[in-house]
């Protein structure tokens, strides 16, 4: 029995755990996503609520430079993607970042990522589903059709006028997001009853939202006025990082595909692939999506939810913009199928370690998925859907997100070398020293942003101004910390680049995402020391650890 606080899976017996369920007779899963498929899936996960909603808000802090941010996110995405893709490569397996952080870290690494990604995944479907909802609304509009506002709206957003006209119970006015609870309803449905429904529909949603994609870039081009990018940044380059969540929430989505590992039918080369052929052709469309949306419009009139909608309306090109509200309708479906199937499947490998009861790792004996899992994804993305704003989901889902890739960077780092081969993996992630480029590269960046750097450090207006500095002050020692390590160990390049970037990034998010962020923490480790550890299959012992999918 072991009890370090530091208690790893060896990759080898992750992979036979895998494996024994694989070759399981009874509870494997369908195996029949190729790598088509796979690309599919991560257009279909990451193309939605971002590019359709939040772009708005981020173009109209950023003016045309959000371009930028796209360029610097897409880069950030890439170097992390060439991470899950080593990872997924050499560990095929359901759980995604988890299972990589249960290999590479340990246990208690491995729970913190695993209750970071409920962030992403289900977290991040009730910010998809708010949006859907909008745009569904818009919709119905078109058609003349009106539901009354207490019923897509919530108690931050619902104006005056709102709150006045809703149903009273109590006295207290009812404020509810219907529409986008009943789309987490039906969606949870179809991730139910099967990964081939929902491999289909997801293939269907996405050839429609890259067709309507690709009208909004080839239409929105002929009306594109060059002086609308002059000047490229109003609000200077603090304005763009505004944009940061918005922008990064949009690419999130390319990792679900590792979630579905143990449906593939070559997940040791398909996977990479899949994965980084969905963020390619996300980062081309996004930004040209950017420099067409800038281009149309001044961005000072960028404020709103459904900017790709509204650049055409303000041409005079009212059929395209109702073409796409249907699509953004589609596009943020397909979003949210993506994460309700991914966030099971996460569930479903904690509960094979006995970090969870065994009823998430329950596979429905007629669907193949795992039925109780989803179930409960379903209650816990629709439910707040009805009550909750926008802003404050996407924030807490990309902050969660961009610490998942973190620890996945940090993880590639650390896997075993003396293993590598072990699993006839195809994906190796380039080795690159990064012994001299990364105290070159930081020297040059610290010369470059002399005067930002000093502006961050300065604190006229004592703790309010510290407390925000905070998480940037984190990133100069983590970074300081690293640069030591590559000198000393001569670590791999892409990794260390990715890891830098994404807590960059992070620091962007705001202090007041950072503590959220930090209680969901601590909830986690309470629920981890609570019971999870007791229960694990490794405090039992590796003898153990066999996995029970079937239960
Ligand atoms: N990238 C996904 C979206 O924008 C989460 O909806």
């Amino acid at each position: 029995m072991s009890n370090s606080l530091f208690r790893k899976k060896s990759l080898t017996t992750i992979l036979k755990d895998a494996q024994d369920g694989l070759n399981d007779g009874h509870g494997g899963m369908n195996k029949v996503l190729t790598v088509k498929d796979l690309t599919a899936m991560g257009i279909a996960a990451v193309i939605g609520a971002g590019i359709f909603s939040t772009i708005g808000q981020a173009s109209f802090d950023g003016g045309p430079g959000v371009t930028v941010l796209f360029i610097i996110t897409a880069i950030t995405c890439g170097f992390c993607a060439l991470c899950y893709a080593e990872f997924a490569s050499r560990i095929p397996v359901s759980g995604s970042a988890y299972t990589y952080s249960y290999v590479a870290f340990g246990e208690l690494a491995a729970w913190v990522i695993g209750w970071a990604l409920i962030l992403e995944y289900a977290i991040g479907n009730i910010a998809v589903a708010i949006s859907w909802s909008g745009y569904f609304a818009n919709l119905l509009e078109g058609l003349h059709l009106h539901l009354p506002a207490w019923t897509v709206s919530n108690y931050d957003s619902a104006t005056p006028e709102i709150l006045a006209n809703a149903p009273h119970i109590f006295g207290l006015p009812v404020i509810l997001n219907l529409p986008a609870f009943f789309i987490v309803v039906i969606v949870t449905y179809l991730a139910y009853v099967g990964i081939s429904e929902s491999k289909k529909t997801a293939n269907y949603m996405v050839a429609l939202k890259i067709a309507v994609i690709l009208l909004v870039i080839i239409a929105g081009a002929f009306y594109v006025n060059t002086a609308n990018w002059h000047p490229f940044m109003p609000n200077g380059f603090g304005g763009v990082l505004k944009g940061v969540s918005a922008v990064f929430f949009a690419y999130i989505g390319f990792d679900a595909v590792s979630t579905t590992a143990e449906e593939c039918a070559n997940p040791q080369r398909d996977l990479p692939k899949g994965m980084m052929y969905s963020l390619v052709i996300c980062t081309v469309l996004y930004i040209a999506i950017a420099l067409v949306l800038t281009g149309m419009v001044s961005y000072s009139q960028l404020k709103v939810t459904d900017p790709l909608a509204f650049v055409f309306t303000a041409v005079k090109l009212d059929w395209v913009s109702y073409i796409i509200s249907v699509s953004a309708v589609v596009a943020t479906t397909s979003v949210l199928l993506v994460f309700q199937i991914g966030q099971p499947r996460i569930w479903m490998s904690m509960s094979r370690d006995g970090l969870l009861p065994k009823a998430f790792s329950r596979i429905h004996k007629r669907f193949r998925t795992p039925s109780f899992a989803t179930i409960i994804t379903g209650i816990i993305v629709g439910i707040p859907a009805l009550f909750l704003n926008l802003t404050i989901v996407t924030d807490l889902t990309s902050i969660g997100t961009l610490f998942a890739f973190i620890l996945v960077c940090g993880g590639v780092l650390l896997l075993p070398r003396e293993e590598k081969g072990a699993s006839g993996g195809s994906f190796r992630i380039p080795y690159i020293s990064s012994r001299f480029i990364i105290p070159v590269l930081l020297l040059v960046a610290g010369i470059t942003f002399r005067h930002q750097l000093a502006e961050r450090l300065t604190f006229a207006n004592g703790w309010a101004d510290i407390r925000e500095a905070i998480p940037f002050i984190i990133f100069l020692i983590a970074t300081a910390i690293l640069a030591v390590q590559c000198v000393i160990h001569k670590l791999s390049l892409i990794p260390i680049l990715g890891l830098l970037c994404c807590l960059y990034l992070m620091t962007e998010i705001g202090a007041r995402n950072w503590e959220v962020f930090g209680v969901w923490l601590v909830i986690g480790l309470t629920i981890y020391f609570g019971y999870s550890r007791k229960n694990s299959k490794l405090a039992k012992g590796p003898a153990v650890a066999k996995v029970d999918h079937l239960a």
